[in-house]
């Protein structure tokens, strides 16, 4: 691997030799860049030594710049880490600052980017500096937490460079991640590229009269993100939605609908084409047999109201009771006895799969992340809790493995 090293102002600048060491050691290579307050404390021909590169301080020395433009130096490289990463640091990235060679860098590279910072414990737990690495982490920045102990200005706690050992881990598990998640995404797009999806996702809202329903706390995440996801991998997705305020995920085709009914209509027209059918929706099992035309008015003598229900369609069974059904999918979301209502659900309605759903007390409903058990007829996958899109992964690969052993 290359990997651009930034090193910036601080004591603990030294370790950055240490860092350099093991990542030569490894067989990386490795290039270092100094900031001005870096040369402070250490001597730029030390890095030199380790790494057998020049070190790069200036944006603007013609010498420098003849050997490997800025620009591609940030090509060059496959990872930078800036260790230690000061304060003034944090703040510039944050900024989007291009003021000196490694902020420049920074700002023209695509490369993953982790930062090793070290200050002062008061410095680091200052909002300013928190807000800097609530913002860089949301742009997708990896910041290593900081050690505690005794800092050089002699105060204890939070804010020392962590260990050179430690970042040099850190950095080797980012890229085993990344190469994981690209080859997974790859196996991903061989199975899913060119075949239909048909989703269900959302509530379904079965009116008492013109201003009342029943509902359910469904929110449409899951099914949405698997929309998403499944579009991404190559697949033509066609995304059934009960009402819910999300936005349509890129490239696929949405139908909105309300009731369990119309969900029913729209799922049996688009059926046929579908290699794949996954029923997130949370329909309604009943409905309310006549919904009255206006609105319903309290009488001054009744205590109790009744409402007759009727059942509704079971969608997800309908599907899987077609000859040339496409590979079925369910969910279960269940608040008590999760896998052996999921797994009656499976032989009950004669799915290919089902996604057993723990949901209450906080989990499940309205949240972004989920943790689902997959369940086949032969194999059974618990998923650890994680965001609904890198749960959409898992299923579309579980489904993939799936159907690939069947073909
Ligand atoms: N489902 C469906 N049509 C219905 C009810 C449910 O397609 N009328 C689908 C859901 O989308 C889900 C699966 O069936 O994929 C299981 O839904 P769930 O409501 O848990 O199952 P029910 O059979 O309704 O069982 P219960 O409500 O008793 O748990």
């Amino acid at each position: 691997m290359k990997i651009l090293l930034g090193v910036t102002g601080g004591i603990a600048a030294y370790k950055a030799l240490e860092l350099t060491r093991l990542f030569i050691k490894a067989g990386h290579q490795v290039q270092v860049v100094m900031t001005t307050g870096a040369k402070e404390f250490i001597q730029p021909l030390s890095f030199q030594a380790l790494s057998g590169h020049p070190v790069r301080d200036s944006l603007f020395d013609a010498n420098q710049e003849a050997g490997m433009g800025h620009i591609e130096l940030a090509r060059w490289a496959d990872q930078i880490v800036i260790a230690p990463a000061s304060a003034e640091t944090l703040a510039k990235l944050r900024m989007g600052r291009a003021d000196d060679l490694l902020t420049t860098l920074c700002l023209a590279t695509d490369r993953p980017v982790m930062l090793a910072p070290a200050m002062n414990r008061l410095m680091w737990r200052n909002a300013a500096t928190q807000e800097n690495v609530d913002v860089l982490k949301q742009r997708g920045l990896e910041i290593l937490p900081p050690a505690s102990g005794e800092q050089a200005c002699g105060e204890v706690g939070e804010g020392r460079m962590p260990e050179p050992q430690a970042i040099f881990e850190a950095v080797m598990r980012a890229e085993k991640m990344r190469l994981q998640t690209q080859q997974a995404g790859s196996a991903l797009k061989a199975f899913w590229h060119n075949k239909a999806l048909l989703i269900t996702a959302g509530p379904t809202y079965e009116d008492i009269d013109p201003v009342r329903f029943i509902g359910n706390r469904s929110s449409g995440k899951m099914g949405f993100a698997i929309a998403e996801v499944a579009a991404k991998a190559g697949a033509s997705v066609t995304l059934i939605a009960g009402p819910v305020a999300l936005p349509t995920p890129q490239g696929v085709k949405r139908i909105d609908v309300r009731s369990a009914q119309q969900m029913f209509a729209a799922v049996q027209q688009q059926v046929a084409a579908a290699d794949c059918f996954i029923s997130a929706a949370a329909v309604a099992d009943f409905r309310v047999e006549q919904p009255a035309s206006q609105k319903l008015k309290k009488r001054q003598d009744e205590e109790e109201m009744t409402l007759t229900l009727v059942k509704n369609p079971d969608i997800v069974a309908w599907v899987a009771a077609q000859d040339n059904k496409p590979f079925v999918v369910g969910f279960a979301a269940e608040t008590n006895d999760v896998i052996d209502y999921a797994k009656d659900k499976l032989r009950r309605k004669k799915l290919d799969m089902i996604c057993a759903n723990q949901v209450g007390e906080g989990q499940g409903f309205e949240r972004d992340d989920n943790a689902l058990t997959l369940i086949s007829a032969t194999e059974q996958r618990g998923l650890a809790l994680s965001g609904k899109r890198e749960q959409a992964l898992e299923l579309l690969a579980f489904i993939a493995q799936q159907q690939s052993s069947v073909d």
